[in-house]
């Protein structure tokens, strides 16, 4: 039986095997949500860089630079976080070079050895389900956290995704029972309960409320976004 686990923080991945396995990256205030808000209106592709002057030096490359630190723009870069830049399909065809505090990192400390890594959000849970119980290996959620800190909204994503695995898949990991059960009391009020985050409350103090709405729709794409080579791109699953 293919198993499932959780890692809420990339400072505990040690602790996990990942090698081999399917990992899903979540950072659902803002990465992973902008990141397929921006697939799914067209952008061609986005490359994920953990520190700031590798992301700006891909501008000379006629990349779009987007860049966050702290839930700001980081200076001199074209874009922030936002996924409501994203659209109005004004970045259609083109290739992003993409850092952020947090998300950004996770993806990089596992696209060495995952047999593939996914982009996970609310805004496409149900495609990335599907696509990972048609394959046949482990999954590793791997939430970004807050600075090697838990946070609540990846760790809840985490958890409805796990709930949405079984029966195809079992688990020996406390933490998928724990965020499955608190995700199942909890989805009938997602804004309320996350808009009690401590991220959620850092954006609403930088007035970024809209990108909060917009991370916790879900399902409103039936694409998945996938790590091929170092770019992040769009595969349809069905
Ligand atoms: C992150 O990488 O930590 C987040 O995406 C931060 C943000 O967008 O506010």
């Amino acid at each position: 039986m293919k198993k499932v686990e959780i890692c809420v923080s990339p400072e505990l991945l040690h602790l996990y095997e990942v090698s081999g396995k399917n990992v899903v990256i979540v950072d659902i205030f803002r990465a992973t949500s902008t990141m397929m808000a921006a697939l799914a209106n067209g952008v061609a592709s986005i490359t994920p860089f953990m520190d700031l002057e590798s992301c700006r030096a891909k501008a000379a490359e006629g990349y779009v630079i987007a860049g966050e630190r702290n839930g700001l723009t980081a200076d001199g870069f074209e874009l922030g976080n936002s996924p409501i830049a994203y659209l109005d399909g004004a970045y259609a065809g083109k290739k992003i070079a993409m850092t952020t505090t947090n998300g950004t990192l996770a993806i990089e400390k596992t696209k060495a050895e995952a047999a593939r890594v996914i982009i996970g959000a609310f805004v496409n849970l149900r495609a990335t389900a599907d696509f990972l119980i048609g394959l046949p290996e482990d999954v590793l959620i791997l939430c970004a956290g807050w600075k090697g800190k838990f946070n609540l909204e990846d760790s809840l994503y985490a958890g409805a995704l796990a709930a949405l695995l079984f029966p195809q898949f079992d688990t020996d990991c406390d933490t998928v029972f724990a965020m499955k059960n608190l995700y199942q009391d909890n989805a009938h009020r997602l804004n309320l309960f996350l808009g009690q985050a401590s991220h959620a409350k850092r954006l609403q103090n930088h007035n970024i409320e809209a990108d909060i709405d917009f991370c916790l729709q879900l399902n409103q794409y039936d694409l998945i976004g996938i790590l091929k080579g170092d770019e992040l791109i769009a595969e349809k699953t069905k």
